[in-house]
């Protein structure tokens, strides 16, 4: 690392610190405000729950298909941070005697992390108090962490910075005019944004430092690791598709025969994949970041696997 580079990490540390200061947000204050969900809105964007892809479905039934999809997105969301904070306060480790301001944009990554969770818990209940009861998401968040952290640093950087990175692209999809949509999801969507901006800044920051200490081959394993964490989020993703897809087919109000619930399912899957996987995967920044790391060998390695994922 050159002169420069080193003034420039620097400096990016101390702009998350300083951006962390002004946006910091609190869940009552600012994000829940009294308000309770309705279910006469959408939860989730069309963008994002694909309501396209249920062909069979009633514009209400499509709603309440955004209404599952919003409560598993705080659920998903509850399960990933739960790593992501385990990781970041293990990388601060490296910070403790070195750059102060790059341990304190860590230690706020952390706690900001850990107030995500407390916040999508709450939705999680709260989305539990409005709609019909046998919603079940039954995936263990410290079980997800352990498998995930065996993993190298390398690889879970890159998951990472893709899932934070795509948290701006959900926002971006959540402001589209849409009176149907709920405000108070808007709002979980615009204040995870506001603090997750500094976070995908850090990754890149982390990943890169990281990066610089591994030989060719740690590498190439990394980067295999990095598949086979895509696709255990793969199997989360089918599994919870799966449960919603029957949790809506016992909800909703008529009979769903198999093969119409086996379309559904299908289109949950799709939707899921897109919101965790693809729309990581496809941000132009994710891009850039990822193929400065690698070789276009293991690029094409990584964009096969994917490519499975459709
Ligand atoms: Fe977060
Ligand atoms: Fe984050």
């Amino acid at each position: 690392m050159n002169a420069i580079d080193k003034i420039s990490a620097t400096d990016r540390y101390a702009r998350c610190v300083a951006t962390s200061k002004r946006v910091r947000w609190d869940i009552d204050a600012d994000v829940i405000r009294g308000r309770r969900f309705d279910t006469a809105h959408k939860f989730l964007p069309d963008g994002l729950s694909l309501a396209d892809a249920f062909t069979s479905l009633s514009p209400e039934e499509k709603r309440f298909v955004s209404q599952i999809q919003g409560r598993t997105y705080a659920n998903i969301f509850g399960l990933v941070e739960r790593f992501i904070n385990a990781k970041v306060l293990e990388l601060s480790h490296d910070h403790w005697f070195g750059d102060q301001v790059a341990l304190e944009a860590l230690v706020r990554f952390s706690d900001e992390e850990l107030k995500h969770q407390a916040l999508f818990r709450r939705i999680d209940a709260m989305v539990g108090e409005v709609l019909p009861p046998g919603y079940r998401f039954d995936i263990d968040p410290n079980g997800v962490a352990h498998a995930v952290l065996g993993k190298s640093t390398w690889a879970v950087l890159a998951l990472t910075l893709d899932i934070e990175l795509f948290t701006q692209l959900h926002y971006r999809q959540s402001i589209d005019p849409d009176k149907d949509l709920s405000e108070l999801f808007k709002d979980v969507f615009l204040y995870h944004w506001r603090e997750e901006s500094q976070h995908a800044i850090l990754d890149e920051l982390e990943w890169v430092r990281h990066d610089a200490e591994l030989t060719a081959e740690q590498r190439d394993r990394a980067v295999d690791e990095f598949i086979e964490l895509v696709a255990a989020v793969d199997g989360i993703l089918q599994a919870q598709a799966k449960a919603d897809a029957a949790y809506f087919s016992s909800a909703c109000g008529r009979a769903i025969g198999a093969a119409e619930a086996q379309a559904i399912g299908a289109a949950f899957l799709k939707a899921y994949r897109w919101q965790y996987i693809h729309s990581g995967a496809q941000h132009p920044h994710f891009g850039k970041v990822l193929s400065s790391l690698i070789t276009e060998k293991q690029g094409e390695r990584i964009q096969s696997a994917l490519a499975t994922l459709q």
